[in-house]
Formats: C-alpha cells, sequence, structure tokens
C-alpha cells in the first residue's frame, strides 16, 4: 500500500544531527546485554535514514562513537567495533539504494584496518549519490575537531590575520556543508557531549524522552514539527 502523504511544517530542517542515546537502558529495561541494546539501535537506524529520505532531509549526522567512547568496558568497546564492521559491510546496498551518500567524520587512521577499508569502501561507492548525505561521527569529537582545523590552518600557512570563522569551518570535517538546524538527543538526557560543538552554535535542539531504539518515523516528525513552531534569531531581533 502507499504511504500516505505526510504533513510537514513550511520549514523542513535540511540538516539533522542525532546523539543516539538510551541504548543501554533500553537493553537493561529488557534484562538484555548493552550489545543487544547496541544492535537494536543499528537496526533503528534504517528507519531513520528512510524517513529522513521520506521528509527531504538532506543532511543527517549522526553521533555513532566519541573519542572518549574507548573508555568504555573492553567488551562493550569490542562488540560495538564488532557492530559497525558488520553494518558497514550488510547496509551498503540499502544506503546505495535510497540514494545516500556515506560520509565519515572523525579520526579514521586510529581505526582498525578493516573497518577503516570498509568505510572507505562504503564512501567510495556512494559518493555520486545526491538525496542525502549521511555523515557517520566516528571516533569523532568537537573539540579535537577544533585542534584538527587549528592544525590544518597552520599548515595551509593561512596569515593570523586571515583566520576568521569561515576559514575555520572550511577546515573542518563538515566543511561545504551547511551546520545543523536542529539536533535531537533521545533519552532525556540534555548535554552536548562533545558533539558539533562548532556547527551546532545556532542548531535548534529537542531533548525528547523516547530512548534511541524506539525513537521511530514518528518521534522524528514530532521533532520536525517542533522545529517549524521555532522562531531562529540567530542572536538578532526579529522584526515583524
Ligand atoms: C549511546 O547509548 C549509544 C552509543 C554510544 C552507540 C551508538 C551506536 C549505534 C546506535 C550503532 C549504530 C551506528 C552505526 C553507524 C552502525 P548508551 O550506550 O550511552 O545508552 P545508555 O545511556 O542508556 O547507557
Amino acid at each position: 500500500m502507499a504511504k500516505a502523504k505526510v504533513d510537514l511544517p513550511d520549514k523542513v530542517p535540511e540538516h539533522v544531527a542525532i546523539i543516539m542515546d538510551g541504548n543501554g537502558r533500553w537493553a537493561k529495561q529488557r534484562g538484555l546485554p548493552r550489545l543487544a541494546g547496541h544492535r537494536a539501535g543499528t537496526e533503528n537506524l534504517r528507519r531513520i535514514i528512510e524517513a529522513c529520505v521520506e521528509f527531504g532531509i538532506k543532511y543527517l549526522t549522526i553521533y555513532a562513537f566519541s573519542t572518549e567512547n574507548w573508555g568504555r568496558p573492553e567488551d562493550e568497546v569490542s562488540g560495538l567495533m564488532g557492530i559497525f564492521d558488520e553494518v558497514f559491510e550488510r547496509e551498503l546496498t540499502e544506503l546505495h539504494k535510497q540514494g545516500a551518500k556515506l560520509n565519515h567524520i572523525g579520526r579514521l587512521d586510529e581505526v582498525r584496518e578493516s573497518l577503516r577499508e570498509k568505510v572507505i569502501k562504503g564512501m567510495e561507492l556512494t559518493k555520486n549519490n545526491k538525496r542525502l548525505v549521511l555523515n557517520v561521527a566516528f571516533n569523532y569529537g568537537g573539540r579535537d575537531e577544533i585542534v584538527q582545523a587549528v592544525k590544518s590552518i597552520i599548515k595551509d600557512g593561512v596569515e593570523a590575520e586571515n583566520v576568521n570563522a569561515d576559514v575555520i569551518a572550511d577546515h573542518l570535517y563538515t566543511a561545504g556543508m551547511p551546520d545543523p538546524d536542529l539536533v535531537i538527543r533521545t533519552s532525556g538526557e540534555q548535554r552536548i557531549s562533545n558533539f558539533l560543538i562548532w556547527q551546532a552554535a545556532y542548531a535548534e535542539w529537542v531533548f525528547p524522552e523516547t530512548l534511541w531504539p524506539d525513537f521511530g518515523r514518528e518521534e522524528l516528525l514530532a521533532a520536525i514539527r517542533e522545529f517549524g513552531k521555532r522562531e531562529r534569531r540567530y542572536g538578532l531581533v526579529l522584526q515583524n
């Protein structure tokens, strides 16, 4: 059966970023190991990518693994790496079919080779896709990203007086992309956690209570509708 046309607000965010929080609690509520929560969270990602394509969102950035997440218990880290290994292989064809372009943001050089190769292969396969850019923040930290940007500005020999916000933005992993309009953190936690700290300076934030594995199409739609009601001022006073 064909899907009924969805009633979207006039203003749909071009770039949505998500902190996919609550996998561990989702698993705990069911008496399951934390990794079962991460697996359910991974399954959910497919639904959200599909919904983003349906709603006409052009950029989706997801926080998959932070530079701080290496400090989690060893079995959780290795389990997560196993999930990433599987997913980058298994989901690639589907992603390609959806017209999504995979892009990695973060430190790929520190990721094990087998995984690094899969990510690179995925980016190569999907590089001409135009419907959605999927930024996977993996081994990503916002402060680290700014440190890397400063280093590359210095390496490029930019004179101090020529450094400005545009130059910094052009040296971030997201160079050439619009900033996120809407950032969603699921599970009710209200923290930035080193995610897109430069790019999200003027983003609208929503903090739904739903745990990530249960955050589906309807919840995304509710967040977009909430965004549609917000008045963005960018530090200015709006004229009537
Ligand atoms: C936060 O929940 C979630 C993570 C640290 C991992 C997110 C990763 C996925 C959903 C895997 C899918 C991603 C890709 C690219 C395949 P938490 O463990 O902090 O939950 P808790 O706060 O309830 O303990």
